[in-house]
């Protein structure tokens, strides 16, 4: 028998038919889920019509009882699976409601997220870092509030120095401090003395690290600027060493064809002392504004460790030697990449900082 003949076969019985045209109207009518769910417990539920109809099956006659057991299945798997089916309609249905809601357009282009760069000078740093760290030298930091001790007495500077006067050096009053004067260490060469007081040689550090001198602010000068320092002490350490270290982290820096020259200097804490100077890549050494016009751009200062330094740490001079430097990070950036002017660094003009 086919399924219409089955249907048609419900639709004749007076009992059957009443259930199957209210089904089918409100399986019609049902909206969501929840709806159907209802029709479910109405119609297929232990209470429905359907379901009495079932059990009180066992009181008809044998033939009665064939008919209406197979038309009542019948219409319970007819019911069952247009639940299913009208439950599937509507899920599809409500998708494609949330689907034109929530419609994206996976073709526009996504919002920018505009992101920072490293700083020119965080990146200088680096640099050099890389450089000494290829020499086999380790990176330490020091405080930059620093005790007058670290700052200039322990580097064999005497009271006298001019750089220790209130109108070159930042100094803070703190009051009950009774560690002698503290101030804003205007070198990284403390960072030496700490150094060394808790490690033995053979060492070999470099330290960068801000530093600050009441400098009025120019092309040259910035009153907080940046320093790498350096220290190396081991047996038998020479000027020629010095020397040698400091020609290849310039030549690594700056390019086979920068020039470089040593200049006799004096610093209270190396003996003998040099300045070490870079020519100038913005003129190319006919004199600008940038190196004053002398063609050279002073990169750092340098020397063999002055053997009273090593006393106020207790290294024996007798079996070692060491050198030392200190280089002006802003002034290596401004060389290397022709900025104007080292105010440029620290006004926060990001087209500026952007370029490099
Ligand atoms: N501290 C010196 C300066 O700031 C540079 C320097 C460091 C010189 C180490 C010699 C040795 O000018």
């Amino acid at each position: 028998m086919s399924v219409d003949e089955l249907l048609d076969e419900v639709a004749a019985d007076p009992e059957l038919s009443g259930i199957y045209d209210e089904a089918r109207a409100a399986l019609e009518k049902a909206g969501d889920s929840a709806a159907l769910e209802d029709i479910r417990v109405a119609f297929l539920g232990r209470k429905s019509k359907l379901s009495s109809l079932l059990q009180g099956i066992k009181e008809l006659s044998p033939q009665e009882r064939r008919r209406v057991g197979r038309l009542g299945n019948y219409l319970k798997g007819w019911l069952e699976s247009s639940l299913e089916e009208r439950g599937r309609t509507l899920r599809q249905r409500e998708m494609e409601k949330t689907l034109a809601k929530e419609q994206v357009d996976v073709f526009l282009p996504g919002r920018l997220i505009s992101y920072g760069t490293r700083h020119l000078l965080s990146r200088i740093i680096e640099e050099i870092e890389d450089i000494f760290i290829g020499m086999g030298y380790r990176v330490v930091e020091g405080p930059e509030v620093e005790l007058d001790y670290y700052n200039f007495e322990a580097l064999n500077t005497p009271d006298w120095h001019p750089s220790k006067s209130p109108s070159d050096t930042f100094y803070l009053g703190i009051p009950g401090n009774d560690q002698g004067d503290v101030l804003l260490r205007t070198h990284t060469s403390p960072v030496q003395i700490r150094v060394m007081e808790t490690t033995p040689p053979p060492l070999y550090v470099i330290a960068p690290g801000k530093a600050f001198r009441r400098d009025v602010p120019d092309a040259t000068h910035s009153p907080m600027f940046h320093q790498v320092e350096g220290l190396a002490v081991d047996e038998g350490i020479s000027l020629g060493d010095l020397k040698g270290t400091l020609e290849h982290f310039a030549k690594r820096m700056f390019g086979a064809e920068r020039r470089v020259r040593f200049r006799p200097h004096f610093f209270p804490f190396t003996e003998p002392s040099a300045e070490v100077d870079v020519s100038c890549n913005i003129c190319d050494g006919k004199g600008c504004r940038v190196c004053k016009g002398t063609g050279w751009l002073e990169i750092l200062g340098a020397g063999m460790v002055d053997p009273n330094v090593f006393a106020y740490v207790e290294y024996d001079p007798e079996e070692i030697s060491g050198f030392a430097f200190g280089m002006g990070v802003e002034r290596i950036a401004l060389l290397k990449y022709g900025v104007p002017d080292i105010r440029c660094f620290f006004d926060n003009d990001l087209r500026l900082l952007r370029q490099y």
